[in-house]
């Protein structure tokens, strides 16, 4: 029978990327078709998050809606894949026993076999092992869905900073053969993708094996990707300050094709802070380190992470992270969170003494201080020419196009639709905090007055 297959994806860029190819292995091997609605599915499948608790417990409120699903069609099978089934595995079936299939990040291309046992009548399947990166040799090549895409360049973390859950649920790093990137890049070129974002945990700890055994490291991999034709723009996700190699700044300097763009979480801007955190560098290393790629690469767009009400975090500790905002400007933005302890984290175990209330408010005052720097940023772009990737419809007015700049900014503007999937220059006429409104002055393959007659 077809499966018609429906997946919910949480969390961060390598849990969307998984989403996708896992629905590509069961579309090539298990003959089934991708459905955009629950109720029209006899496969539900969630792809979890576990890096703080509000997303782990949302999938078991998410499974609670979804056994309906069966309770009226005893054919409709569950499936809970991603970091939550990682760190539970058969637990959960403990807790939601009505799940079918328990799969891992690594072992979600076994899911057509293990669909197949659960369908010809076998218990419940609970698969989370960490198989020595077989995956990627089990996995179609990537359909593109558009002019960017995902491409997991590792896997897991090794890292093993003190609050973070994902070196226990994802495993530790391992790289992907630089030829099989390559060949999956090719691919997708091949089909209309202009810029790719290279993903993993900690990806520029990449390196992955050479043809003649030797390593790469994430900025030679940079520069390869750079050389195939049709692949303009390149963007990596996300990096660790600790293990930022020469290689990659170079690429910076000397590899147009990277993006202005760089998403480098520091957590803290408290030295002590992130001792405890064990991120393995101090706040004058990290800025150290800023000002050397910014040398590289000047116009370079800065993001980070932040966390706030780590356990024994001071106010003088938080001040410290909002003077690190104010001296280096976040002007990509932070994604910024409040500390949420993870079971079986080290730092889970320790006395966390900050108060609810206390947690919350550094929050927003952490946020409105960003919000004002990525304002300040945007207003700064008016009146500029910016080059923009043209990806779509616009979500606010699907009449409008949508792109993102180099630096990763959102520009709506009008056009005209046959200029998706390409590059046009952009003249900003109007600043947001998170979008940017402009006017097209050219576009890629077109000439100035054919684009502006065109596009209004
Ligand atoms: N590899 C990235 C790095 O270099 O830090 C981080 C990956 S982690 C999945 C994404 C972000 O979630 C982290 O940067 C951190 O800010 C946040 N995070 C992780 N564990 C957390 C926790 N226990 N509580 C709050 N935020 C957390
Ligand atoms: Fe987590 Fe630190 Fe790795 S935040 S993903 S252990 S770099």
């Amino acid at each position: 029978m077809s499966e018609r297959v429906y997946v919910e994806t949480q969390g961060c860029q390598m849990n969307d990327y998984d989403a996708d190819r896992l629905v590509d292995v069961l579309v090539s091997q298990a003959g089934a078709r991708r459905v955009e609605r629950p109720e029209e599915a006899d496969l539900l499948l969630l792809n979890t998050c576990s890096v703080r608790e509000k997303a782990q417990e949302k999938v078991f409120s998410q499974l609670g809606r979804w056994r309906r699903y069966k309770q009226a069609d005893p054919g409709v099978l569950i499936g809970v894949g991603g970091c939550v089934a990682s760190q539970e595995g058969a637990e959960i079936l403990r807790r939601a026993p009505f799940v079918d299939l328990v799969f891992g990040p690594q072992t979600l291309h076994r899911l057509p076999q293990m669909l197949a046992r659960r369908r010809a009548g076998a218990d419940a399947q609970v698969d989370v092992d960490f198989p020595e990166i077989e995956k990627f040799d089990h996995l179609p090549q990537p359909r593109a869905e558009g002019a960017t895409a995902y491409v997991s360049v590792m896997e897991g973390c090794s890292k093993y900073c003190s609050f973070c859950v994902v070196p226990y649920t994802r495993g530790d790093e391992i790289s992907r053969p630089v030829a099989d990137v390559l060949a999956e890049v090719r691919g997708l070129a091949e089909q209309g993708v202009r810029e790719v974002n290279l993903l993993g945990q900690n990806v520029n700890a990449y390196a992955g094996v050479l043809d003649d055994g030797e390593r790469a490291d994430l900025g030679l991999l940079i520069e390869a990707v750079a050389r195939i034709p049709g692949i303009d723009r390149i963007r990596f996700t996300t990096s660790h300050p600790a293990e930022f190699h020469s290689g990659l700044i170079d690429a910076y300097r000397d590899v147009p094709e990277l993006a202005d763009f760089l998403h480098l979480p520091v957590q803290s801007g408290s030295d002590l802070i992130l001792k405890l955190m064990k991120r393995g560098h101090d706040i004058a290393a990290y800025e150290a380190l800023i000002e050397e790629i910014r040398a590289a690469r000047p116009g370079l767009v800065l993001a980070t992470d932040l966390i706030v009400g780590f356990p024994g975090e001071t106010e003088a500790e938080f001040e410290e992270t909002l003077a690190l905002a104010d001296r280096v400007g976040f002007d990509g933005g932070a994604f910024s969170f409040v500390y949420s302890p993870r079971p079986g984290t080290p730092a889970a175990e320790l006395h966390d003494g900050v108060a609810e209330a206390d947690k919350r408010a550094w929050l927003q005052r952490l946020q409105a201080r960003l919000h004002e720097q990525q304002s300040a940023a945007a207003q700064a772009l008016l009146g500029t020419t910016q080059s923009v990737l043209i990806d779509g419809p616009s979500r606010r007015d699907p009449r409008e196009l949508s792109g993102r700049t180099s630096g990763n900014r959102v520009v709506n503007f009008p056009g005209d639709p046959a200029w998706i999937g390409r590059f046009a220059e952009v003249e900003i006429t109007e600043a947001r905090t998170h979008s940017l409104r402009g006017r097209v002055v050219s576009v890629e393959g077109q000439g100035l007055q054919a684009a502006v007659g065109a596009g209004g």
